[in-house]
């Protein structure tokens, strides 16, 4: 039994069988696809709400029974996957675990049978849901324009007819200041062809930018993004810090990462849509520095 998920985060997980370096879900006859829905086939996930303390991922357990297993079926799943289930050739049972991250659409589960290539649809999970599948998330730091310059970009459900974006800032401990923010999107149609504007498209959200601007050098600073709704409530991040360019010229340690293209791949070690696999040790390096 195999894993795999569909929409812009594909996964497959193959059990006790070696991986090759295509990613499998390119096999996948996804348009030969028919029913075969048993009402005695399930397959539940829970906790049916995410991110209840604000986090941006998290794990979800997926329980599933197919009263006619066979060893090529497999689950379609809108997020990276983890799981191992040795007996279910026999049991047509199995509990999984994935981790799910707040992409601000709901996400569903289905078992599938038939292998990748004739594949037959057995049955569809519950949805299960972020608390708030909006929430500004995921920011990204750059160097601005001037040395004394920082942009906050992030990423949100909240379009700019439904609330205003901002980032709150300042040195740390000190009095803060709020930043206007603005707004972007993409469509399929800003799209050169498929598979981007195909399989491969989903919704990108709002991607939101801010100007920190006359920062003073060598300083932790502290930030969190906002989101002021129309009645006034603001919808906020959580709190996140950097530290700000030294003055040009002046003495200190400068260092420079360089790399390329670092591909697409999953934490949980699952495979996704694109063929060939991403740099994640890269990636974790990148982190830690
Ligand atoms: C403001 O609007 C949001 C979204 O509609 C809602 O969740 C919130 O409860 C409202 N707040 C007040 C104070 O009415
Ligand atoms: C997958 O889950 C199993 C059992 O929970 C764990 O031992 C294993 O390390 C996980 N694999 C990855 C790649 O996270």
């Amino acid at each position: 039994m195999q894993i795999i998920g569909l929409k812009l985060l594909v996964t497959v997980c193959f059990i006790g069988s070696v991986i090759s370096h295509d990613q499998p879900f390119s096999k996948i006859s996804v348009h030969e696809t028919v029913f075969a829905l048993n009402d005695a086939a399930y397959v539940k996930a829970s906790p049916l709400v995410l991110g209840l303390k604000g986090q941006t991922s998290e794990w979800l357990t997926l329980t599933l029974h197919n009263p006619n297993p066979s060893i090529d079926d497999w689950v379609g799943v809108f997020s990276p996957a983890n799981f191992s289930t040795p007996n279910y050739k026999d049991t047509g049972k199995a509990s999984m675990k994935f981790r799910l991250i707040n992409q601000r659409s709901d996400i569903s589960f289905a078992l599938f049978s038939g292998g990748l290539s004739k594949p037959k649809l057995v049955a569809v999970s519950n949805s299960v849901t972020f608390a708030n599948p909006n929430a500004p998330n995921y920011p990204r730091l750059a160097q601005g324009k001037t040395w004394n310059e920082m942009t906050v970009t992030w990423t949100s459900g909240y379009g700019i007819e439904k609330a205003e974006p901002f980032v709150e800032w300042g040195r740390k401990g000190e009095e803060k200041q709020r930043s206007f923010a603005a707004t972007l999107t993409i469509d399929r149609n800003s799209l050169c062809g498929a598979p981007a504007r195909t399989v491969g498209w989903r919704d990108p959200g709002f991607i939101h930018t801010g100007f920190l601007q006359g920062l003073w050098p060598n300083s932790v600073y502290t930030y969190k993004l906002g989101h002021k709704l129309s009645n006034s409530t603001i919808i906020w991040s959580q709190i996140r810090q950097f530290k700000s360019s030294p003055y040009p010229g002046q003495d200190s340690l400068q260092r420079v990462i360089i790399f390329g293209d670092m591909g697409k791949d999953e934490a949980d070690g699952s495979n996704d849509y694109n063929k060939g696999r991403g740099f994640l040790l890269q990636n974790i390096m990148l982190v830690r520095v």
